[in-house]
């Protein structure tokens, strides 16, 4: 199996995988009450909980790909995560992003997303992508019909009610 720790490029952004260095990027983000708001995850409470999450993260050991840290090229700075991950549940493969508030806005999760969704078909050669979503989550939903996502239909998850989007391999 091949491991991808080094993900896509785009304009604006090099996608790779997280170390333990991002720890207290990794903890602004997801401690942070807005970026968590529709994750349905508890926000980490240190840094130290930052590090271990990202030293035990199995997934591309497991998959060969998962969630890349987002670095702005410009600045080098980690600003989110974005990519791809098997969701054993569902047997599919899901898209995901979260970025620091400061960065919202610019089209930052739209050109990762892009770039993600591009790589899982023409690298990973994958079918089809998922994205799931809180019904709320307006910003997130126009990601994934930017990236090309229609909504499938709802889907009971940890208890929530979500939208399930996906997309197929252009043919
Ligand atoms: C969802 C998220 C990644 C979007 O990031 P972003 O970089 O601001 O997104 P983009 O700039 O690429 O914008 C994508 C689209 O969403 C729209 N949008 C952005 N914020 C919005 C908001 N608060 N309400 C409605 N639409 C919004 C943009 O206008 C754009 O659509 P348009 O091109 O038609 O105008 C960001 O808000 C975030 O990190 N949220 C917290 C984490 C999260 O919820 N992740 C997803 C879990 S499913």
């Amino acid at each position: 199996m091949k491991t991808y720790r080094q993900g896509p490029e785009t304009n604006r952004i090099k996608l790779r995988s997280m170390t333990a260095d991002d720890a207290g990027a990794f903890f602004a983000l997801n401690s942070h009450p807005d970026v968590m708001r529709y994750t349905g995850e508890q926000p980490l409470k240190s840094v130290e909980e930052a590090r271990s999450a990202i030293e035990r993260y199995p997934d591309f050991d497991t998959y060969g790909y998962g969630r890349w840290a987002c670095v702005l090229k410009e600045t080098q700075a980690v600003i989110g995560f974005c990519g791809l991950k098997y969701l054993e549940d569902l047997e599919a493969v899901d898209l995901g992003y979260r970025f620091l508030p400061e960065y919202w806005g610019q089209g930052l999760a739209t050109e990762a997303s892009h770039a993600s969704v591009r790589f899982g078909f023409e690298t990973l050669n994958l079918d089809r992508i998922i994205g799931l979503v809180l019904p709320d989550n307006t910003a997130s939903i126009r990601v994934l019909e930017k990236v090309g996502m229609r909504l499938d239909g709802e889907i009971t998850l940890d208890g929530q009610q979500a939208l399930q989007y996906s997309v197929r391999r252009p043919s």
